[in-house]
C-alpha cells in the first residue's frame, strides 16, 4: 500500500522541515492539494510553491487539482514537477480528452470523485485511468470527519477495476486515520492520503511507520 501524506496540514512557515521529514519517513508520495476558491470554498497554493516542493522532495508528487477548468494548467503542473495529476470528475467537461492529455505529457492521470458522485459514472472512462481518487470528505479542508459511505464506494470501484482495468489504483482522501486504514485497504484501497492524522501527531515519522505496518 502507498501512503501519501498531504502537505495541506504541514507548517507552511517551515515547509522545508516537513518536506525533509517525509523524505526521511516511510511515506511513498507527497500529496499536494491545489484549491482555487471556486471549485472548493478554500484557496491553498499553486505552481510557485509546488516548484519549491519539487526541489526538495525525493518522492513523487501526487497533485490533486481542486480547480475549475483544470485542463488549462496541465503543462504548468508538469513544468513545476507533478508526477501524478488528478482532476475532478465534477470539474471536467471533456474528461476523456483531459486524461489522455495528462498521459501524453508523461504524467500519471487520475479522476477524483466527490462524495456525492457515483462510481458507476466511471464505467466508460475507467480504462483511461491510472488511478481513481475517492473523496471521503467534501473537498476543501483538512481535518474533517470520514464519510462512512466511502466503504461502499470502494467495493463498487474495486469490482469495476477488476472487470475493466486491474492496474488502476484506488486512492482514498479525507479523514483517513490509523483506525480506519485497515478496513480501507482490506476493501481494496491501494493509496491512502493522510493530512491532519500525520501532521498533528506528536511524532509524524512514527505515525507514518504505524500506517505502513498496519497495511
Ligand atoms: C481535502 C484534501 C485532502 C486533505 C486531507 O480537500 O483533498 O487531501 O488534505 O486532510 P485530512 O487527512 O486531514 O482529512
Ligand atoms: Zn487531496
Amino acid at each position: 500500500m502507498i501512503l501519501a501524506p498531504s502537505l495541506l496540514s504541514a507548517n507552511f512557515g517551515c515547509l522545508e522541515k516537513d518536506i525533509s521529514m517525509i523524505n526521511l519517513s516511510q511515506a511513498d508520495w507527497f500529496h499536494i492539494d491545489v484549491m482555487d476558491g471556486v471549485f472548493v470554498p478554500n484557496i491553498s497554493f499553486g505552481q510557485p510553491v509546488i516548484k519549491y516542493i519539487k526541489q526538495l522532495a525525493k518522492k513523487p508528487l501526487d497533485v490533486h487539482l481542486m480547480i475549475v477548468e483544470p485542463q488549462r494548467y496541465f503543462e504548468d503542473f508538469l513544468r513545476v514537477g507533478a508526477d501524478i495529476l488528478t482532476i475532478h470528475f465534477e470539474a471536467s467537461l471533456h474528461l476523456h480528452r483531459s486524461l489522455e492529455e495528462i498521459k501524453k505529457l508523461g504524467m500519471k492521470a487520475g479522476v477524483v470523485l466527490n462524495p456525492h458522485t457515483s462510481v458507476s459514472l466511471l464505467e466508460d472512462v475507467i480504462e483511461c485511468c491510472d488511478l481513481v481518487l475517492l473523496m471521503s470528505v467534501n473537498p476543501g479542508f483538512g481535518g474533517q470527519k470520514f464519510i462512512e459511505n466511502t466503504y461502499n464506494k470502494i467495493e463498487k470501484l474495486k469490482a469495476l477495476t477488476i472487470k475493466k482495468n486491474p492496474n488502476c489504483l484506488i486512492e482514498i482522501d479525507g479523514g483517513v486515520n490509523l483506525e480506519n486504514a485497515n478496513k480501507l485497504i482490506s476493501l481494496g484501497a491501494d493509496v491512502l492520503v493522510a493530512g491532519s492524522c500525520v501532521f498533528s501527531s506528536e511524532n509524524p515519522i512514527e505515525t507514518i511507520k504505524q500506517f505502513k505496518t498496519i497495511l
